[in-house]
């Protein structure tokens, strides 16, 4: 039986005051949530939810990091330093950092095993635009990402790799994939990873996100290949987050 975890990606999301009301209102509602909760802050903001949190079972996720260990990076932050703070997980390969900041498939998996190097577990995000869905490339973009993880780290790393599948025309957008559409892909990346290892591929928790919502949650969460969600905007309030907490 696989664990259902909640993610939250507050994105460039936050203020002191914001982060305050946010933990505090996730926090008086967790005693009815049974899935594992993860909030993934800003890097300014991960020494703040790390002492709001102790003691929780909220755990602290950061957004990004650089695969270097340390050295002349001016701006960029490494596992060790999210590792300081608390964090145990990290999202790696967003779409907006694939697009945006130009992130390859090579660059992300070394980000990956930079993550697994120490002790951290990535969530790694993987997901096709409209024109790739609209031109049927879905299942060639997905395993085009997932294989270039599994050619660096190997198979057995993925014990400790948390995937997340949003497609990119999701994000952001309102527009949810139907369940069918979602558990369709989770299903194919689910016999991807089987092809190396079946039983990494049934421990193996598959995340959605992508306008996942309080009104949305329930249905996605139940499909047999979704573990949980990567939440973006509904993470940013504590009653649609804990709404999604408990879900599944
Ligand atoms: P939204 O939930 O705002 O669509 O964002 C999803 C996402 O990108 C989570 O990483």
């Amino acid at each position: 039986m696989r664990r259902t975890i909640v993610a939250g990606n507050w994105k460039m999301n936050a203020s002191k005051e914001s982060v305050n009301k946010l933990i505090l209102g996730i926090l008086s509602g967790m005693s009815e949530v049974s899935s594992e909760v993860v909030v993934c802050a800003p890097f300014p903001y991960l020494s703040q939810v790390e002492a709001l949190i102790t003691h929780s079972q909220v755990k602290l996720g950061a957004q990004n990091l650089n695969a270097n260990p340390a050295g002349a990076f001016t701006g960029e932050v490494s596992a060790n330093m999210i590792k300081d703070f608390g964090a145990r997980y990290v999202i790696v390969g967003h779409s907006e950092r694939r697009s945006l900041y130009r992130e390859t498939s090579s660059l992300v998996a070394e980000k990956v095993k930079a993550a697994l190097d120490n002790d951290l577990t990535p969530l790694l995000c993987v997901g096709e635009s409209l024109e790739q869905r609209e031109a049927g490339e879905t299942e060639t973009v997905v395993a085009e990402q997932i294989n270039a993880v599994i050619e660096l780290v190997g198979i057995g790393a993925f014990r400790n790799i948390i995937i997340a599948y949003e497609p990119v025309w999701a994000i952001g957008t309102g527009k949810t994939a139907s369940p069918e559409q979602a558990q369709a892909v989770h299903l194919f990346i689910r016999s991807l990873l089987g092809e190396s290892n079946e039983s990494i591929a049934q421990g193996t928790p598959i995340l959605y996100g992508g306008s996942m919502n309080a009104g949305n949650a329930n249905e996605l969460i139940s499909c047999a290949d979704i573990d949980g969600g990567l939440i973006g905007g509904a993470a940013l309030k504590a009653e649609d987050f804990l709404q999604i907490c408990k879900a599944g």
